[in-house]
């Protein structure tokens, strides 16, 4: 057998780590740092978690790491920021108010926040066996589309979804547009991200043209990355949990809509969309998923920095954008009404 066959042997053989962890709530407020660098207020409200350097412009050659004081991320060397839009329920008289996120499963004590996971394979046990690289400083990634309101829109991206939460550990069905019913703990959503990576460009203008879906199949079947984005990178998903429970005993729409709306106004469901910009100190987020931890119970067992949720809890930012985002509201932040599904002719 040839040296680079045993050693590739070698590099294989261990399994690697699937890693899932919580960050608690940064900040609620209308700032949007990647798609909107330099706007304040930008459109509409964002929940953000991580590091506490993020602010309404992140140049790329910034320091995030360095910059930050404390991260909300059970992981403590993940400076990173992680941000999706907020929900609202639209009451019968048509004002807003806005629905909190809880704690996920296993992080019940948890500010709110979102749950982020970095997977190497579609599988949610420890047998992770692909080898990713890490992102690198500089490297932001946006996926799903802010205008999209019919299925045909939102098509294009795969796997941005809903689950009702009948219990609060409900995984299945996921839906693409907001569920159709009274949810009794809960909305989840899960936002993933595609997972091939052009290896050249750590941004583009769309902020997704540099990432790339499999060729065929898809990341669950191991479909392979396409020449144009051969870099092969590991999944990242967000889960978040919409406390929809205090709304359940409101007045809802007679004709049986869903009364949530996204902080911009899509009440379809289909404009789901996430932001990510990379922030993990030095190699750390490499040498994670180079070890055979899983979720984030033992991964300190093999040497990555986690802090406890207390901690978490204890880092958070004062919004810059000084507006009523919590009470009953005449209009979204920003301005926006309720937008329904076109009528089809
Ligand atoms: C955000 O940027 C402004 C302007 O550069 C700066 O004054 C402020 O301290 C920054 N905030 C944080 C939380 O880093
Ligand atoms: C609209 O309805 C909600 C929910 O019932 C209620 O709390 C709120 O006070 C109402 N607002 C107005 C302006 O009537
Ligand atoms: C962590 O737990 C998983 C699953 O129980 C196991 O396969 C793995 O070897 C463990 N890793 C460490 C570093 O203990």
């Amino acid at each position: 057998m040839q040296w680079t066959t045993l050693l590739t042997l070698a590099l294989a053989a261990p399994s690697s780590a699937l890693v899932r962890f919580h960050c608690s709530q940064l900040v609620t407020q209308r700032l949007d740092p990647l798609v909107n660098p330099g706007l304040i207020p930008s459109t509409h409200v964002h929940q953000i978690v991580g590091g506490d350097s993020f602010n309404a412009t992140m140049d790329p050659k910034r320091d995030m790491p360095g910059e930050s004081t404390c991260t909300t991320c059970q992981f403590s060397d993940d400076f990173s920021n992680y941000w999706t839009a907020v929900l609202y329920f639209r009451a019968q008289n048509g004002s807003y108010k806005r629905v909190p996120q809880l704690g996920n499963n296993q992080f019940r004590n948890a500010n709110g926040g979102l749950t982020v996971y970095y997977m190497q394979d579609a599988i949610y046990t420890p047998e992770q066996k692909s080898k990713v690289t890490s992102f690198q400083p500089g490297f932001r990634m946006f996926i799903g589309d802010v205008l999209a309101r019919t299925l045909a829109e939102a098509a294009r991206f795969r796997q941005l979804t809903y689950t009702c939460l009948d219990t609060f550990v409900t995984r299945s069905p996921e839906t693409i547009s907001f569920p159709n019913r009274r949810c009794k703990e809960g909305i989840m959503t899960s936002l993933r991200f595609p997972t091939c990576w052009d290896g050249k460009n750590l941004d583009s203008p769309d902020h997704m043209a540099h990432m790339s879906y499999p060729e065929t199949g898809t990341f669950e079947s191991g479909g392979p990355c396409p020449s144009t984005h051969p870099v092969r990178t590991a999944q990242v998903m967000f889960e978040v949990v919409w406390d929809t429970k205090p709304f359940n005993n409101l007045d809802w729409p007679k004709d049986g809509s869903n009364p949530f709306v996204w902080s911009f106004g899509d009440a379809t469901g289909y404009a789901n969309h996430a932001d990510y910009v990379f922030g993990w100190k030095d190699d750390s987020l490499q040498k994670i998923l180079d070890t055979p931890c899983h979720f984030s119970t033992n991964c300190s067992e093999s040497g990555a920095k986690m802090q406890s949720i207390d901690d978490m809890n204890k880092c958070s930012q004062t919004p810059v954008v000084d507006e009523d985002i919590d009470g009953w509201l005449q209009a979204l932040p920003g301005g926006f009404q309720a937008q329904y599904a076109p009528t089809s002719a």
